[in-house]
């Protein structure tokens, strides 16, 4: 087989689609429209979803995408295992009420064998337990010897497993394509087989037969079209072709992951905390990059907390490296040249994308500076009472109050031989989640849910001065984005502006939210707080 490229597969697959008629659509912004079951698009049907349900009318019958994806479900794992990720691509071909399983299997089965190169026999596809149907295109039509077919049951009782949903919306049984990476990849084990957790038989392609739409609580109705829902990781089918150890060690990635040791002059394979910690940022720093080319910007809610979340695990594990003031933005452009093949509009929009990410990591580096002064304050009072222990309190303070993780507290202190009482740490963990819960539906002096305008500092006034003017100038004395008063806003945000005279007539204290693209015409970016 020969060893593609990330970007040559990338446009192989889309290719092939296209001479069957497909469609080629542009990957979905990874924020759903219209969507409120999902945070983000977690998979190439997502976006698709009135599509298959017969709600909207596709562009065409046929289509074929490349998704971005976030899936954050397995965050702790980033980094310790070969194969998760945050962000990732899904190739994928698609069907509304037009093609089904016959040229969906042919299909699958060709592209991988015939211009992909993967030897027929190290195929092993997998089907829904009671799909005969799927079973006989298998065997009877491509030709897969039937001990080559694995069906999958959920559990020693018999019921079927392989069947793909994701919250609500269409769904169906699915028929996999798993490539066997040899024993060199294998656990050894002589029971090891498809659907063993180990490294050797990968799965690469999933084809769902979507048949059904649910309510996302296993209520099932029968969808009066028959789609095609399918999806093949790239960065995995990039291992598998290029016969590599691990999403991190594929050609896109390892660029990626290069330029992390290059900055922190570090060398990959030398030390496993430190591997750990390149691959985290190898991963966060894609997801963050796609995210705010797509307009999430960092808060504290949301998909904005998602980004936050992800930049400042990339920030402090840069720290953790030894890399000493900020490095977000050098690794952004690496990951914009590995991508822009794919995705253009990373090259249009990069100022912004490095405007935004090297702000956040500003912000938390002020964060840890301020908690690592603070901490030294809690160790003195600690040492002067004779003990070597940080008490859960103080260990929760430095995380609730000054953003301060719980890991990096523990890592500092050991140096020194200190221990952190975990015991009492998560216990004040416990009291404010519960303070949290109670105080959740948190309301304003008018008994409706409490906004960021609330937090507007109650002798901030605005005249409004339209009646007998149409122009004026005057100060900005509160700029805020949807969630937080900020002191900075630039070009993508959703912002509100608050001056001392107004032309525009307030609702209250309620202002009026901008779009601040629009807002760009008239005034300069970015706009800070005059
Ligand atoms: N939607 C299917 C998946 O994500 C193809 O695996």
């Amino acid at each position: 087989m020969k060893k593609y490229g990330v970007n040559e597969l990338r446009r192989m697959y889309l290719e092939f689609f296209e001479s069957k008629e497909h469609l080629r659509l542009k990957s979905f912004s990874l924020i759903p429209h219209n969507d409120k079951s999902l945070l983000l698009i977690n998979s190439g049907m997502a976006p698709m979803k009135p599509f298959f349900t017969g709600q909207e009318i596709p562009p065409k019958k046929r289509v074929t995408t490349c998704q971005k994806c976030i899936r954050t479900g397995d965050i702790e794992n980033v980094g310790k295992t070969a194969r998760h990720l945050t962000f990732f691509e899904m190739l994928g071909n698609f069907s509304f009420g037009d093609y089904f399983k016959t040229e969906a299997i042919h299909w699958s089965w060709e592209f991988l064998t015939e211009h992909v190169g993967m030897e027929p026999e190290r195929l092993y596809p997998s089907i829904y337990c009671e799909d005969e149907e799927a079973f006989r295109i298998w065997t009877e039509e491509v030709g897969v010897p039937a001990d080559h077919i694995t069906r999958f049951y959920r559990d020693e009782n018999g019921d079927c497993d392989n069947f793909w949903e994701h919250g609500a919306g269409p769904c169906g049984p699915c028929s996999e394509i798993y490539y066997d990476r040899g024993v060199k990849y294998g656990c050894g084990k002589p029971d090891c087989k498809v659907g063993c957790d180990c490294d050797r038989f990968m799965e690469v392609w999933n084809n769902v037969f979507t048949q059904f739409e649910s309510d996302g609580n296993h209520h099932y109705t029968e969808l009066t079209q028959k789609n095609i829902d399918t999806g093949m990781g790239l960065e995995r089918l990039a291992v598998v072709v290029q016969d590599v150890d691990s999403v991190f060690d594929i050609d896109t990635m390892k660029a990626i992951r290069n330029k992390v040791c290059e900055i922190a002059g570090v060398t990959y394979m030398t030390d496993k905390k430190k591997d750990e910690s390149i691959r985290l940022i190898t991963d966060h720093i894609r997801s963050v990059t796609f995210m705010t080319s797509d307009g999430i910007i960092p808060s504290n809610e949301g998909r904005g907390y998602v980004l936050r979340r992800l930049l400042r695990r990339a920030a402090r594990h840069g720290r953790l490296l030894g890399i000493s003031g900020l490095f977000l933005a050098k690794l952004c452009e690496t990951v914009i040249a590995e991508s822009k093949d794919g995705y253009p509009e990373l090259e249009e929009k990069r100022d912004y994308i490095l405007k935004v990410l090297t702000l956040e990591e500003e912000k938390f580096n002020k964060t840890i500076d301020q908690g690592l002064m603070i901490l030294s304050e809690m160790e003195e009072a600690a040492t002067a009472a004779g003990s070597k222990t940080l008490s859960g309190e103080d260990a929760f303070r430095l995380y609730d109050t000054y953003g301060f993780p719980i890991d990096l507290t523990e890592e500092i202190l050991e140096e020194k031989g200190f221990t952190v009482d975990m015991e009492g740490f998560k216990k004040a963990m416990e009291v404010q989640k519960e303070t949290a819960r109670n105080a959740r539906a948190v309301t304003n002096y008018m008994g409706a849910d409490a906004t960021v305008y609330d937090e507007i500092d109650a002798r901030v006034t605005s005249s409004f001065i339209g009646y007998d003017k149409s122009s004026a100038s005057s100060k900005i004395s509160v700029l805020t984005t949807d969630t937080e008063l900020v002191k900075e806003v630039v070009a993508g945000q959703n912002v509100t502006i608050m001056r001392h005279r107004s032309m525009l007539r307030w609702v209250a204290r309620l202002q009026t939210s901008v779009r601040l693209q629009r807002a760009m015409l008239y005034l300069p970016l970015p706009i800070p707080l005059s």
